[in-house]
């Protein structure tokens, strides 16, 4: 028995120094395991961070882009699309609470029979336009190019059946002018799209809504607008704000951004969010107002900041086709517009809303022809310009090119125009028209430029030399 006892008791020692090792081991492996966790949650949530803090970089040829498009200055907005036929501006369908089913039925009547997309553009570039900017794609959702993604576009839907962006780039190319394609984010035709607070109205059932499949959508449009086309220089968003007040809907742009850098690293990205710019956008955007005005209440607390800047702008108050839209802004208003534009360090995007057979209104033709003839006289002191040492004031504005200022002369009732330029930094001025010398007379903190006479006109220009 004891022996067995014994044997007993030896058996249990062994098995507690066993059960002690044991015990031990899986100690140690779940000490390891913990740790292992904590490190890999550590390097997972470093990655995320450095994800979510990457700076975009933008490539060289983005860097060279951005200048070019600065040194552009003025560019022409084209809002066309199957919603020109009710000559009711292009948020018509929202505003009037079209059905969506409805409204489907314009396509079937869209056959523009005056569009030439080379007119289009040799009227754009006798105006001193450098690019166009056209609505591939407008809240309405009809693509005005030909997708894989819908029938609901231009060259499947329509009696029309052909591609008017293939038309535009081809035209662009030709006469050497810049392509830039607007693109709703905001959809108020398909399903999948996730609500906002616009189209609410146009009987769409609300079940069927699906981020993940609008999100690819788009990036699949993206992707064939910026493979299809050949170079285009920018992607114009708008839309965003359809989810403003909705903070936790996230529209996933940094993705987006990354899928166009990567198709072409020299487009510009812009959104127009009216807010601060965020990463991976490569231009800040106004809408209606020139960067630091807010007459029109869009800029929000949009600061502005470093990047190429643009305004867009209508011709008269809308940016479809409007027919019964006669208050045009004069051609004199439209220049001061892109000189003001100019003078902050902006470009200006003037839009044009073509009539459903493809042809510009004729006021729109007359004031691009206007501003036209002033550019060809005076386009020197626009183009490759920036914003000049003196910031903007109520006579005017300058811009600069090297150790050129051109002082712009707007509104202003004196024969003599105060300066806030050191005297000893300016070598000569004279009038930009006729050459014909401008007296300097040193003053406080400043020089008085002596005009021969009251400024009259449009602008009146001074070429200040610098030294
Ligand atoms: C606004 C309008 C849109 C227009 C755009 C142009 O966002 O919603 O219709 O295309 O401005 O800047």
């Amino acid at each position: 028995m004891t022996d067995v006892a014994g044997q007993a008791d030896e058996e249990s020692d062994g098995d507690r120094r066993r059960f002690a090792q044991y015990h031990f081991a899986v100690n140690n492996i779940l000490h390891i395991y913990n740790r292992m966790k904590k490190l890999s949650l550590f390097v997972i949530s470093l990655v995320i961070c450095m994800v979510g803090l990457a700076q975009y970089r933008p490539a060289k040829e983005n860097l060279n882009a951005r200048k070019q498009f600065q040194n552009n200055k003025f560019g022409i907005f084209i809002h066309w699309g199957i919603y020109s036929m009710l000559g009711d501006g292009e948020w018509v369908m929202n505003n009037k609470h079209i059905n969506h089913e409805e409204y489907t039925h314009l396509a079937d009547g869209f056959c523009p029979s005056k569009f030439n997309a080379d007119e289009w553009v040799k009227a754009f570039k006798a105006a001193g336009a450098r690019y166009i900017t056209f609505t591939t794609r407008h809240h309405d959702g009809f693509s005005m190019f030909t997708t894989a993604e819908s029938n609901y576009n231009i060259v499947d839907g329509t009696p029309y059946g052909k591609d008017v962006v293939k038309a535009l780039a081809e035209a662009c190319r030709k006469h050497d002018i810049g392509l830039h394609l607007y693109y709703s984010h905001l959809d108020w035709q398909r399903l999948d799209y996730p609500l906002g607070r616009t189209g609410l109205k146009l009987g769409r059932p609300t079940d069927r809504q699906d981020w993940e499949s609008y999100f690819s959508f788009m990036n699949r449009q993206l992707t064939e607008l910026l493979t299809n086309y050949g170079k285009i220089d920018c992607i114009w968003f708008d839309g965003w704000w359809d989810h403003d007040q909705d903070p936790s809907f996230d529209w996933h742009l940094p993705e987006q951004y990354a899928l166009i850098h990567k198709l072409q690293p020299a487009c510009l990205i812009g959104n127009n969010h009216h807010g601060a710019v965020n990463q991976g956008e490569d231009i800040q955007m106004f809408e209606q107002d020139l960067p630091g005005q807010n007459t029109y209440g869009l800029q929000g607390d949009a600061s502005i900041s470093e990047l190429p800047l643009e305004t867009c702008l209508t011709m008269n108050g809308d940016w479809g086709y409007s027919i019964t839209d006669k208050k045009y802004k004069s051609t004199e208003k439209l220049i001061q517009m892109l000189v003001g534009a100019a003078g902050r360090n902006a470009n200006l995007l003037l839009n044009v809303g073509p009539r459903p057979d493809g042809q510009i209104p004729v006021e729109a033709l007359e004031r691009l022809k206007g501003i036209g003839e002033w550019m060809k006289v005076n386009g020197e002191t626009i183009y490759d310009t920036r914003g000049g040492m003196v910031a903007p004031r109520d006579w005017g504005v300058t811009t600069q090119k090297g150790d050129t200022l051109y002082v712009h002369i707007l509104n202003l009732a004196d024969k003599a125009l105060f300066l806030s330029v050191a005297a000893k930094s300016v070598a000569k001025a004279r009038m930009f028209a006729d050459k014909k010398p401008v007296g300097v007379v040193k003053a406080n903190d400043g020089v008085l430029l002596q005009l021969p006479a009251v400024p009259t006109g449009v602008d009146t220009i001074v070429e200040v030399q610098l030294k």
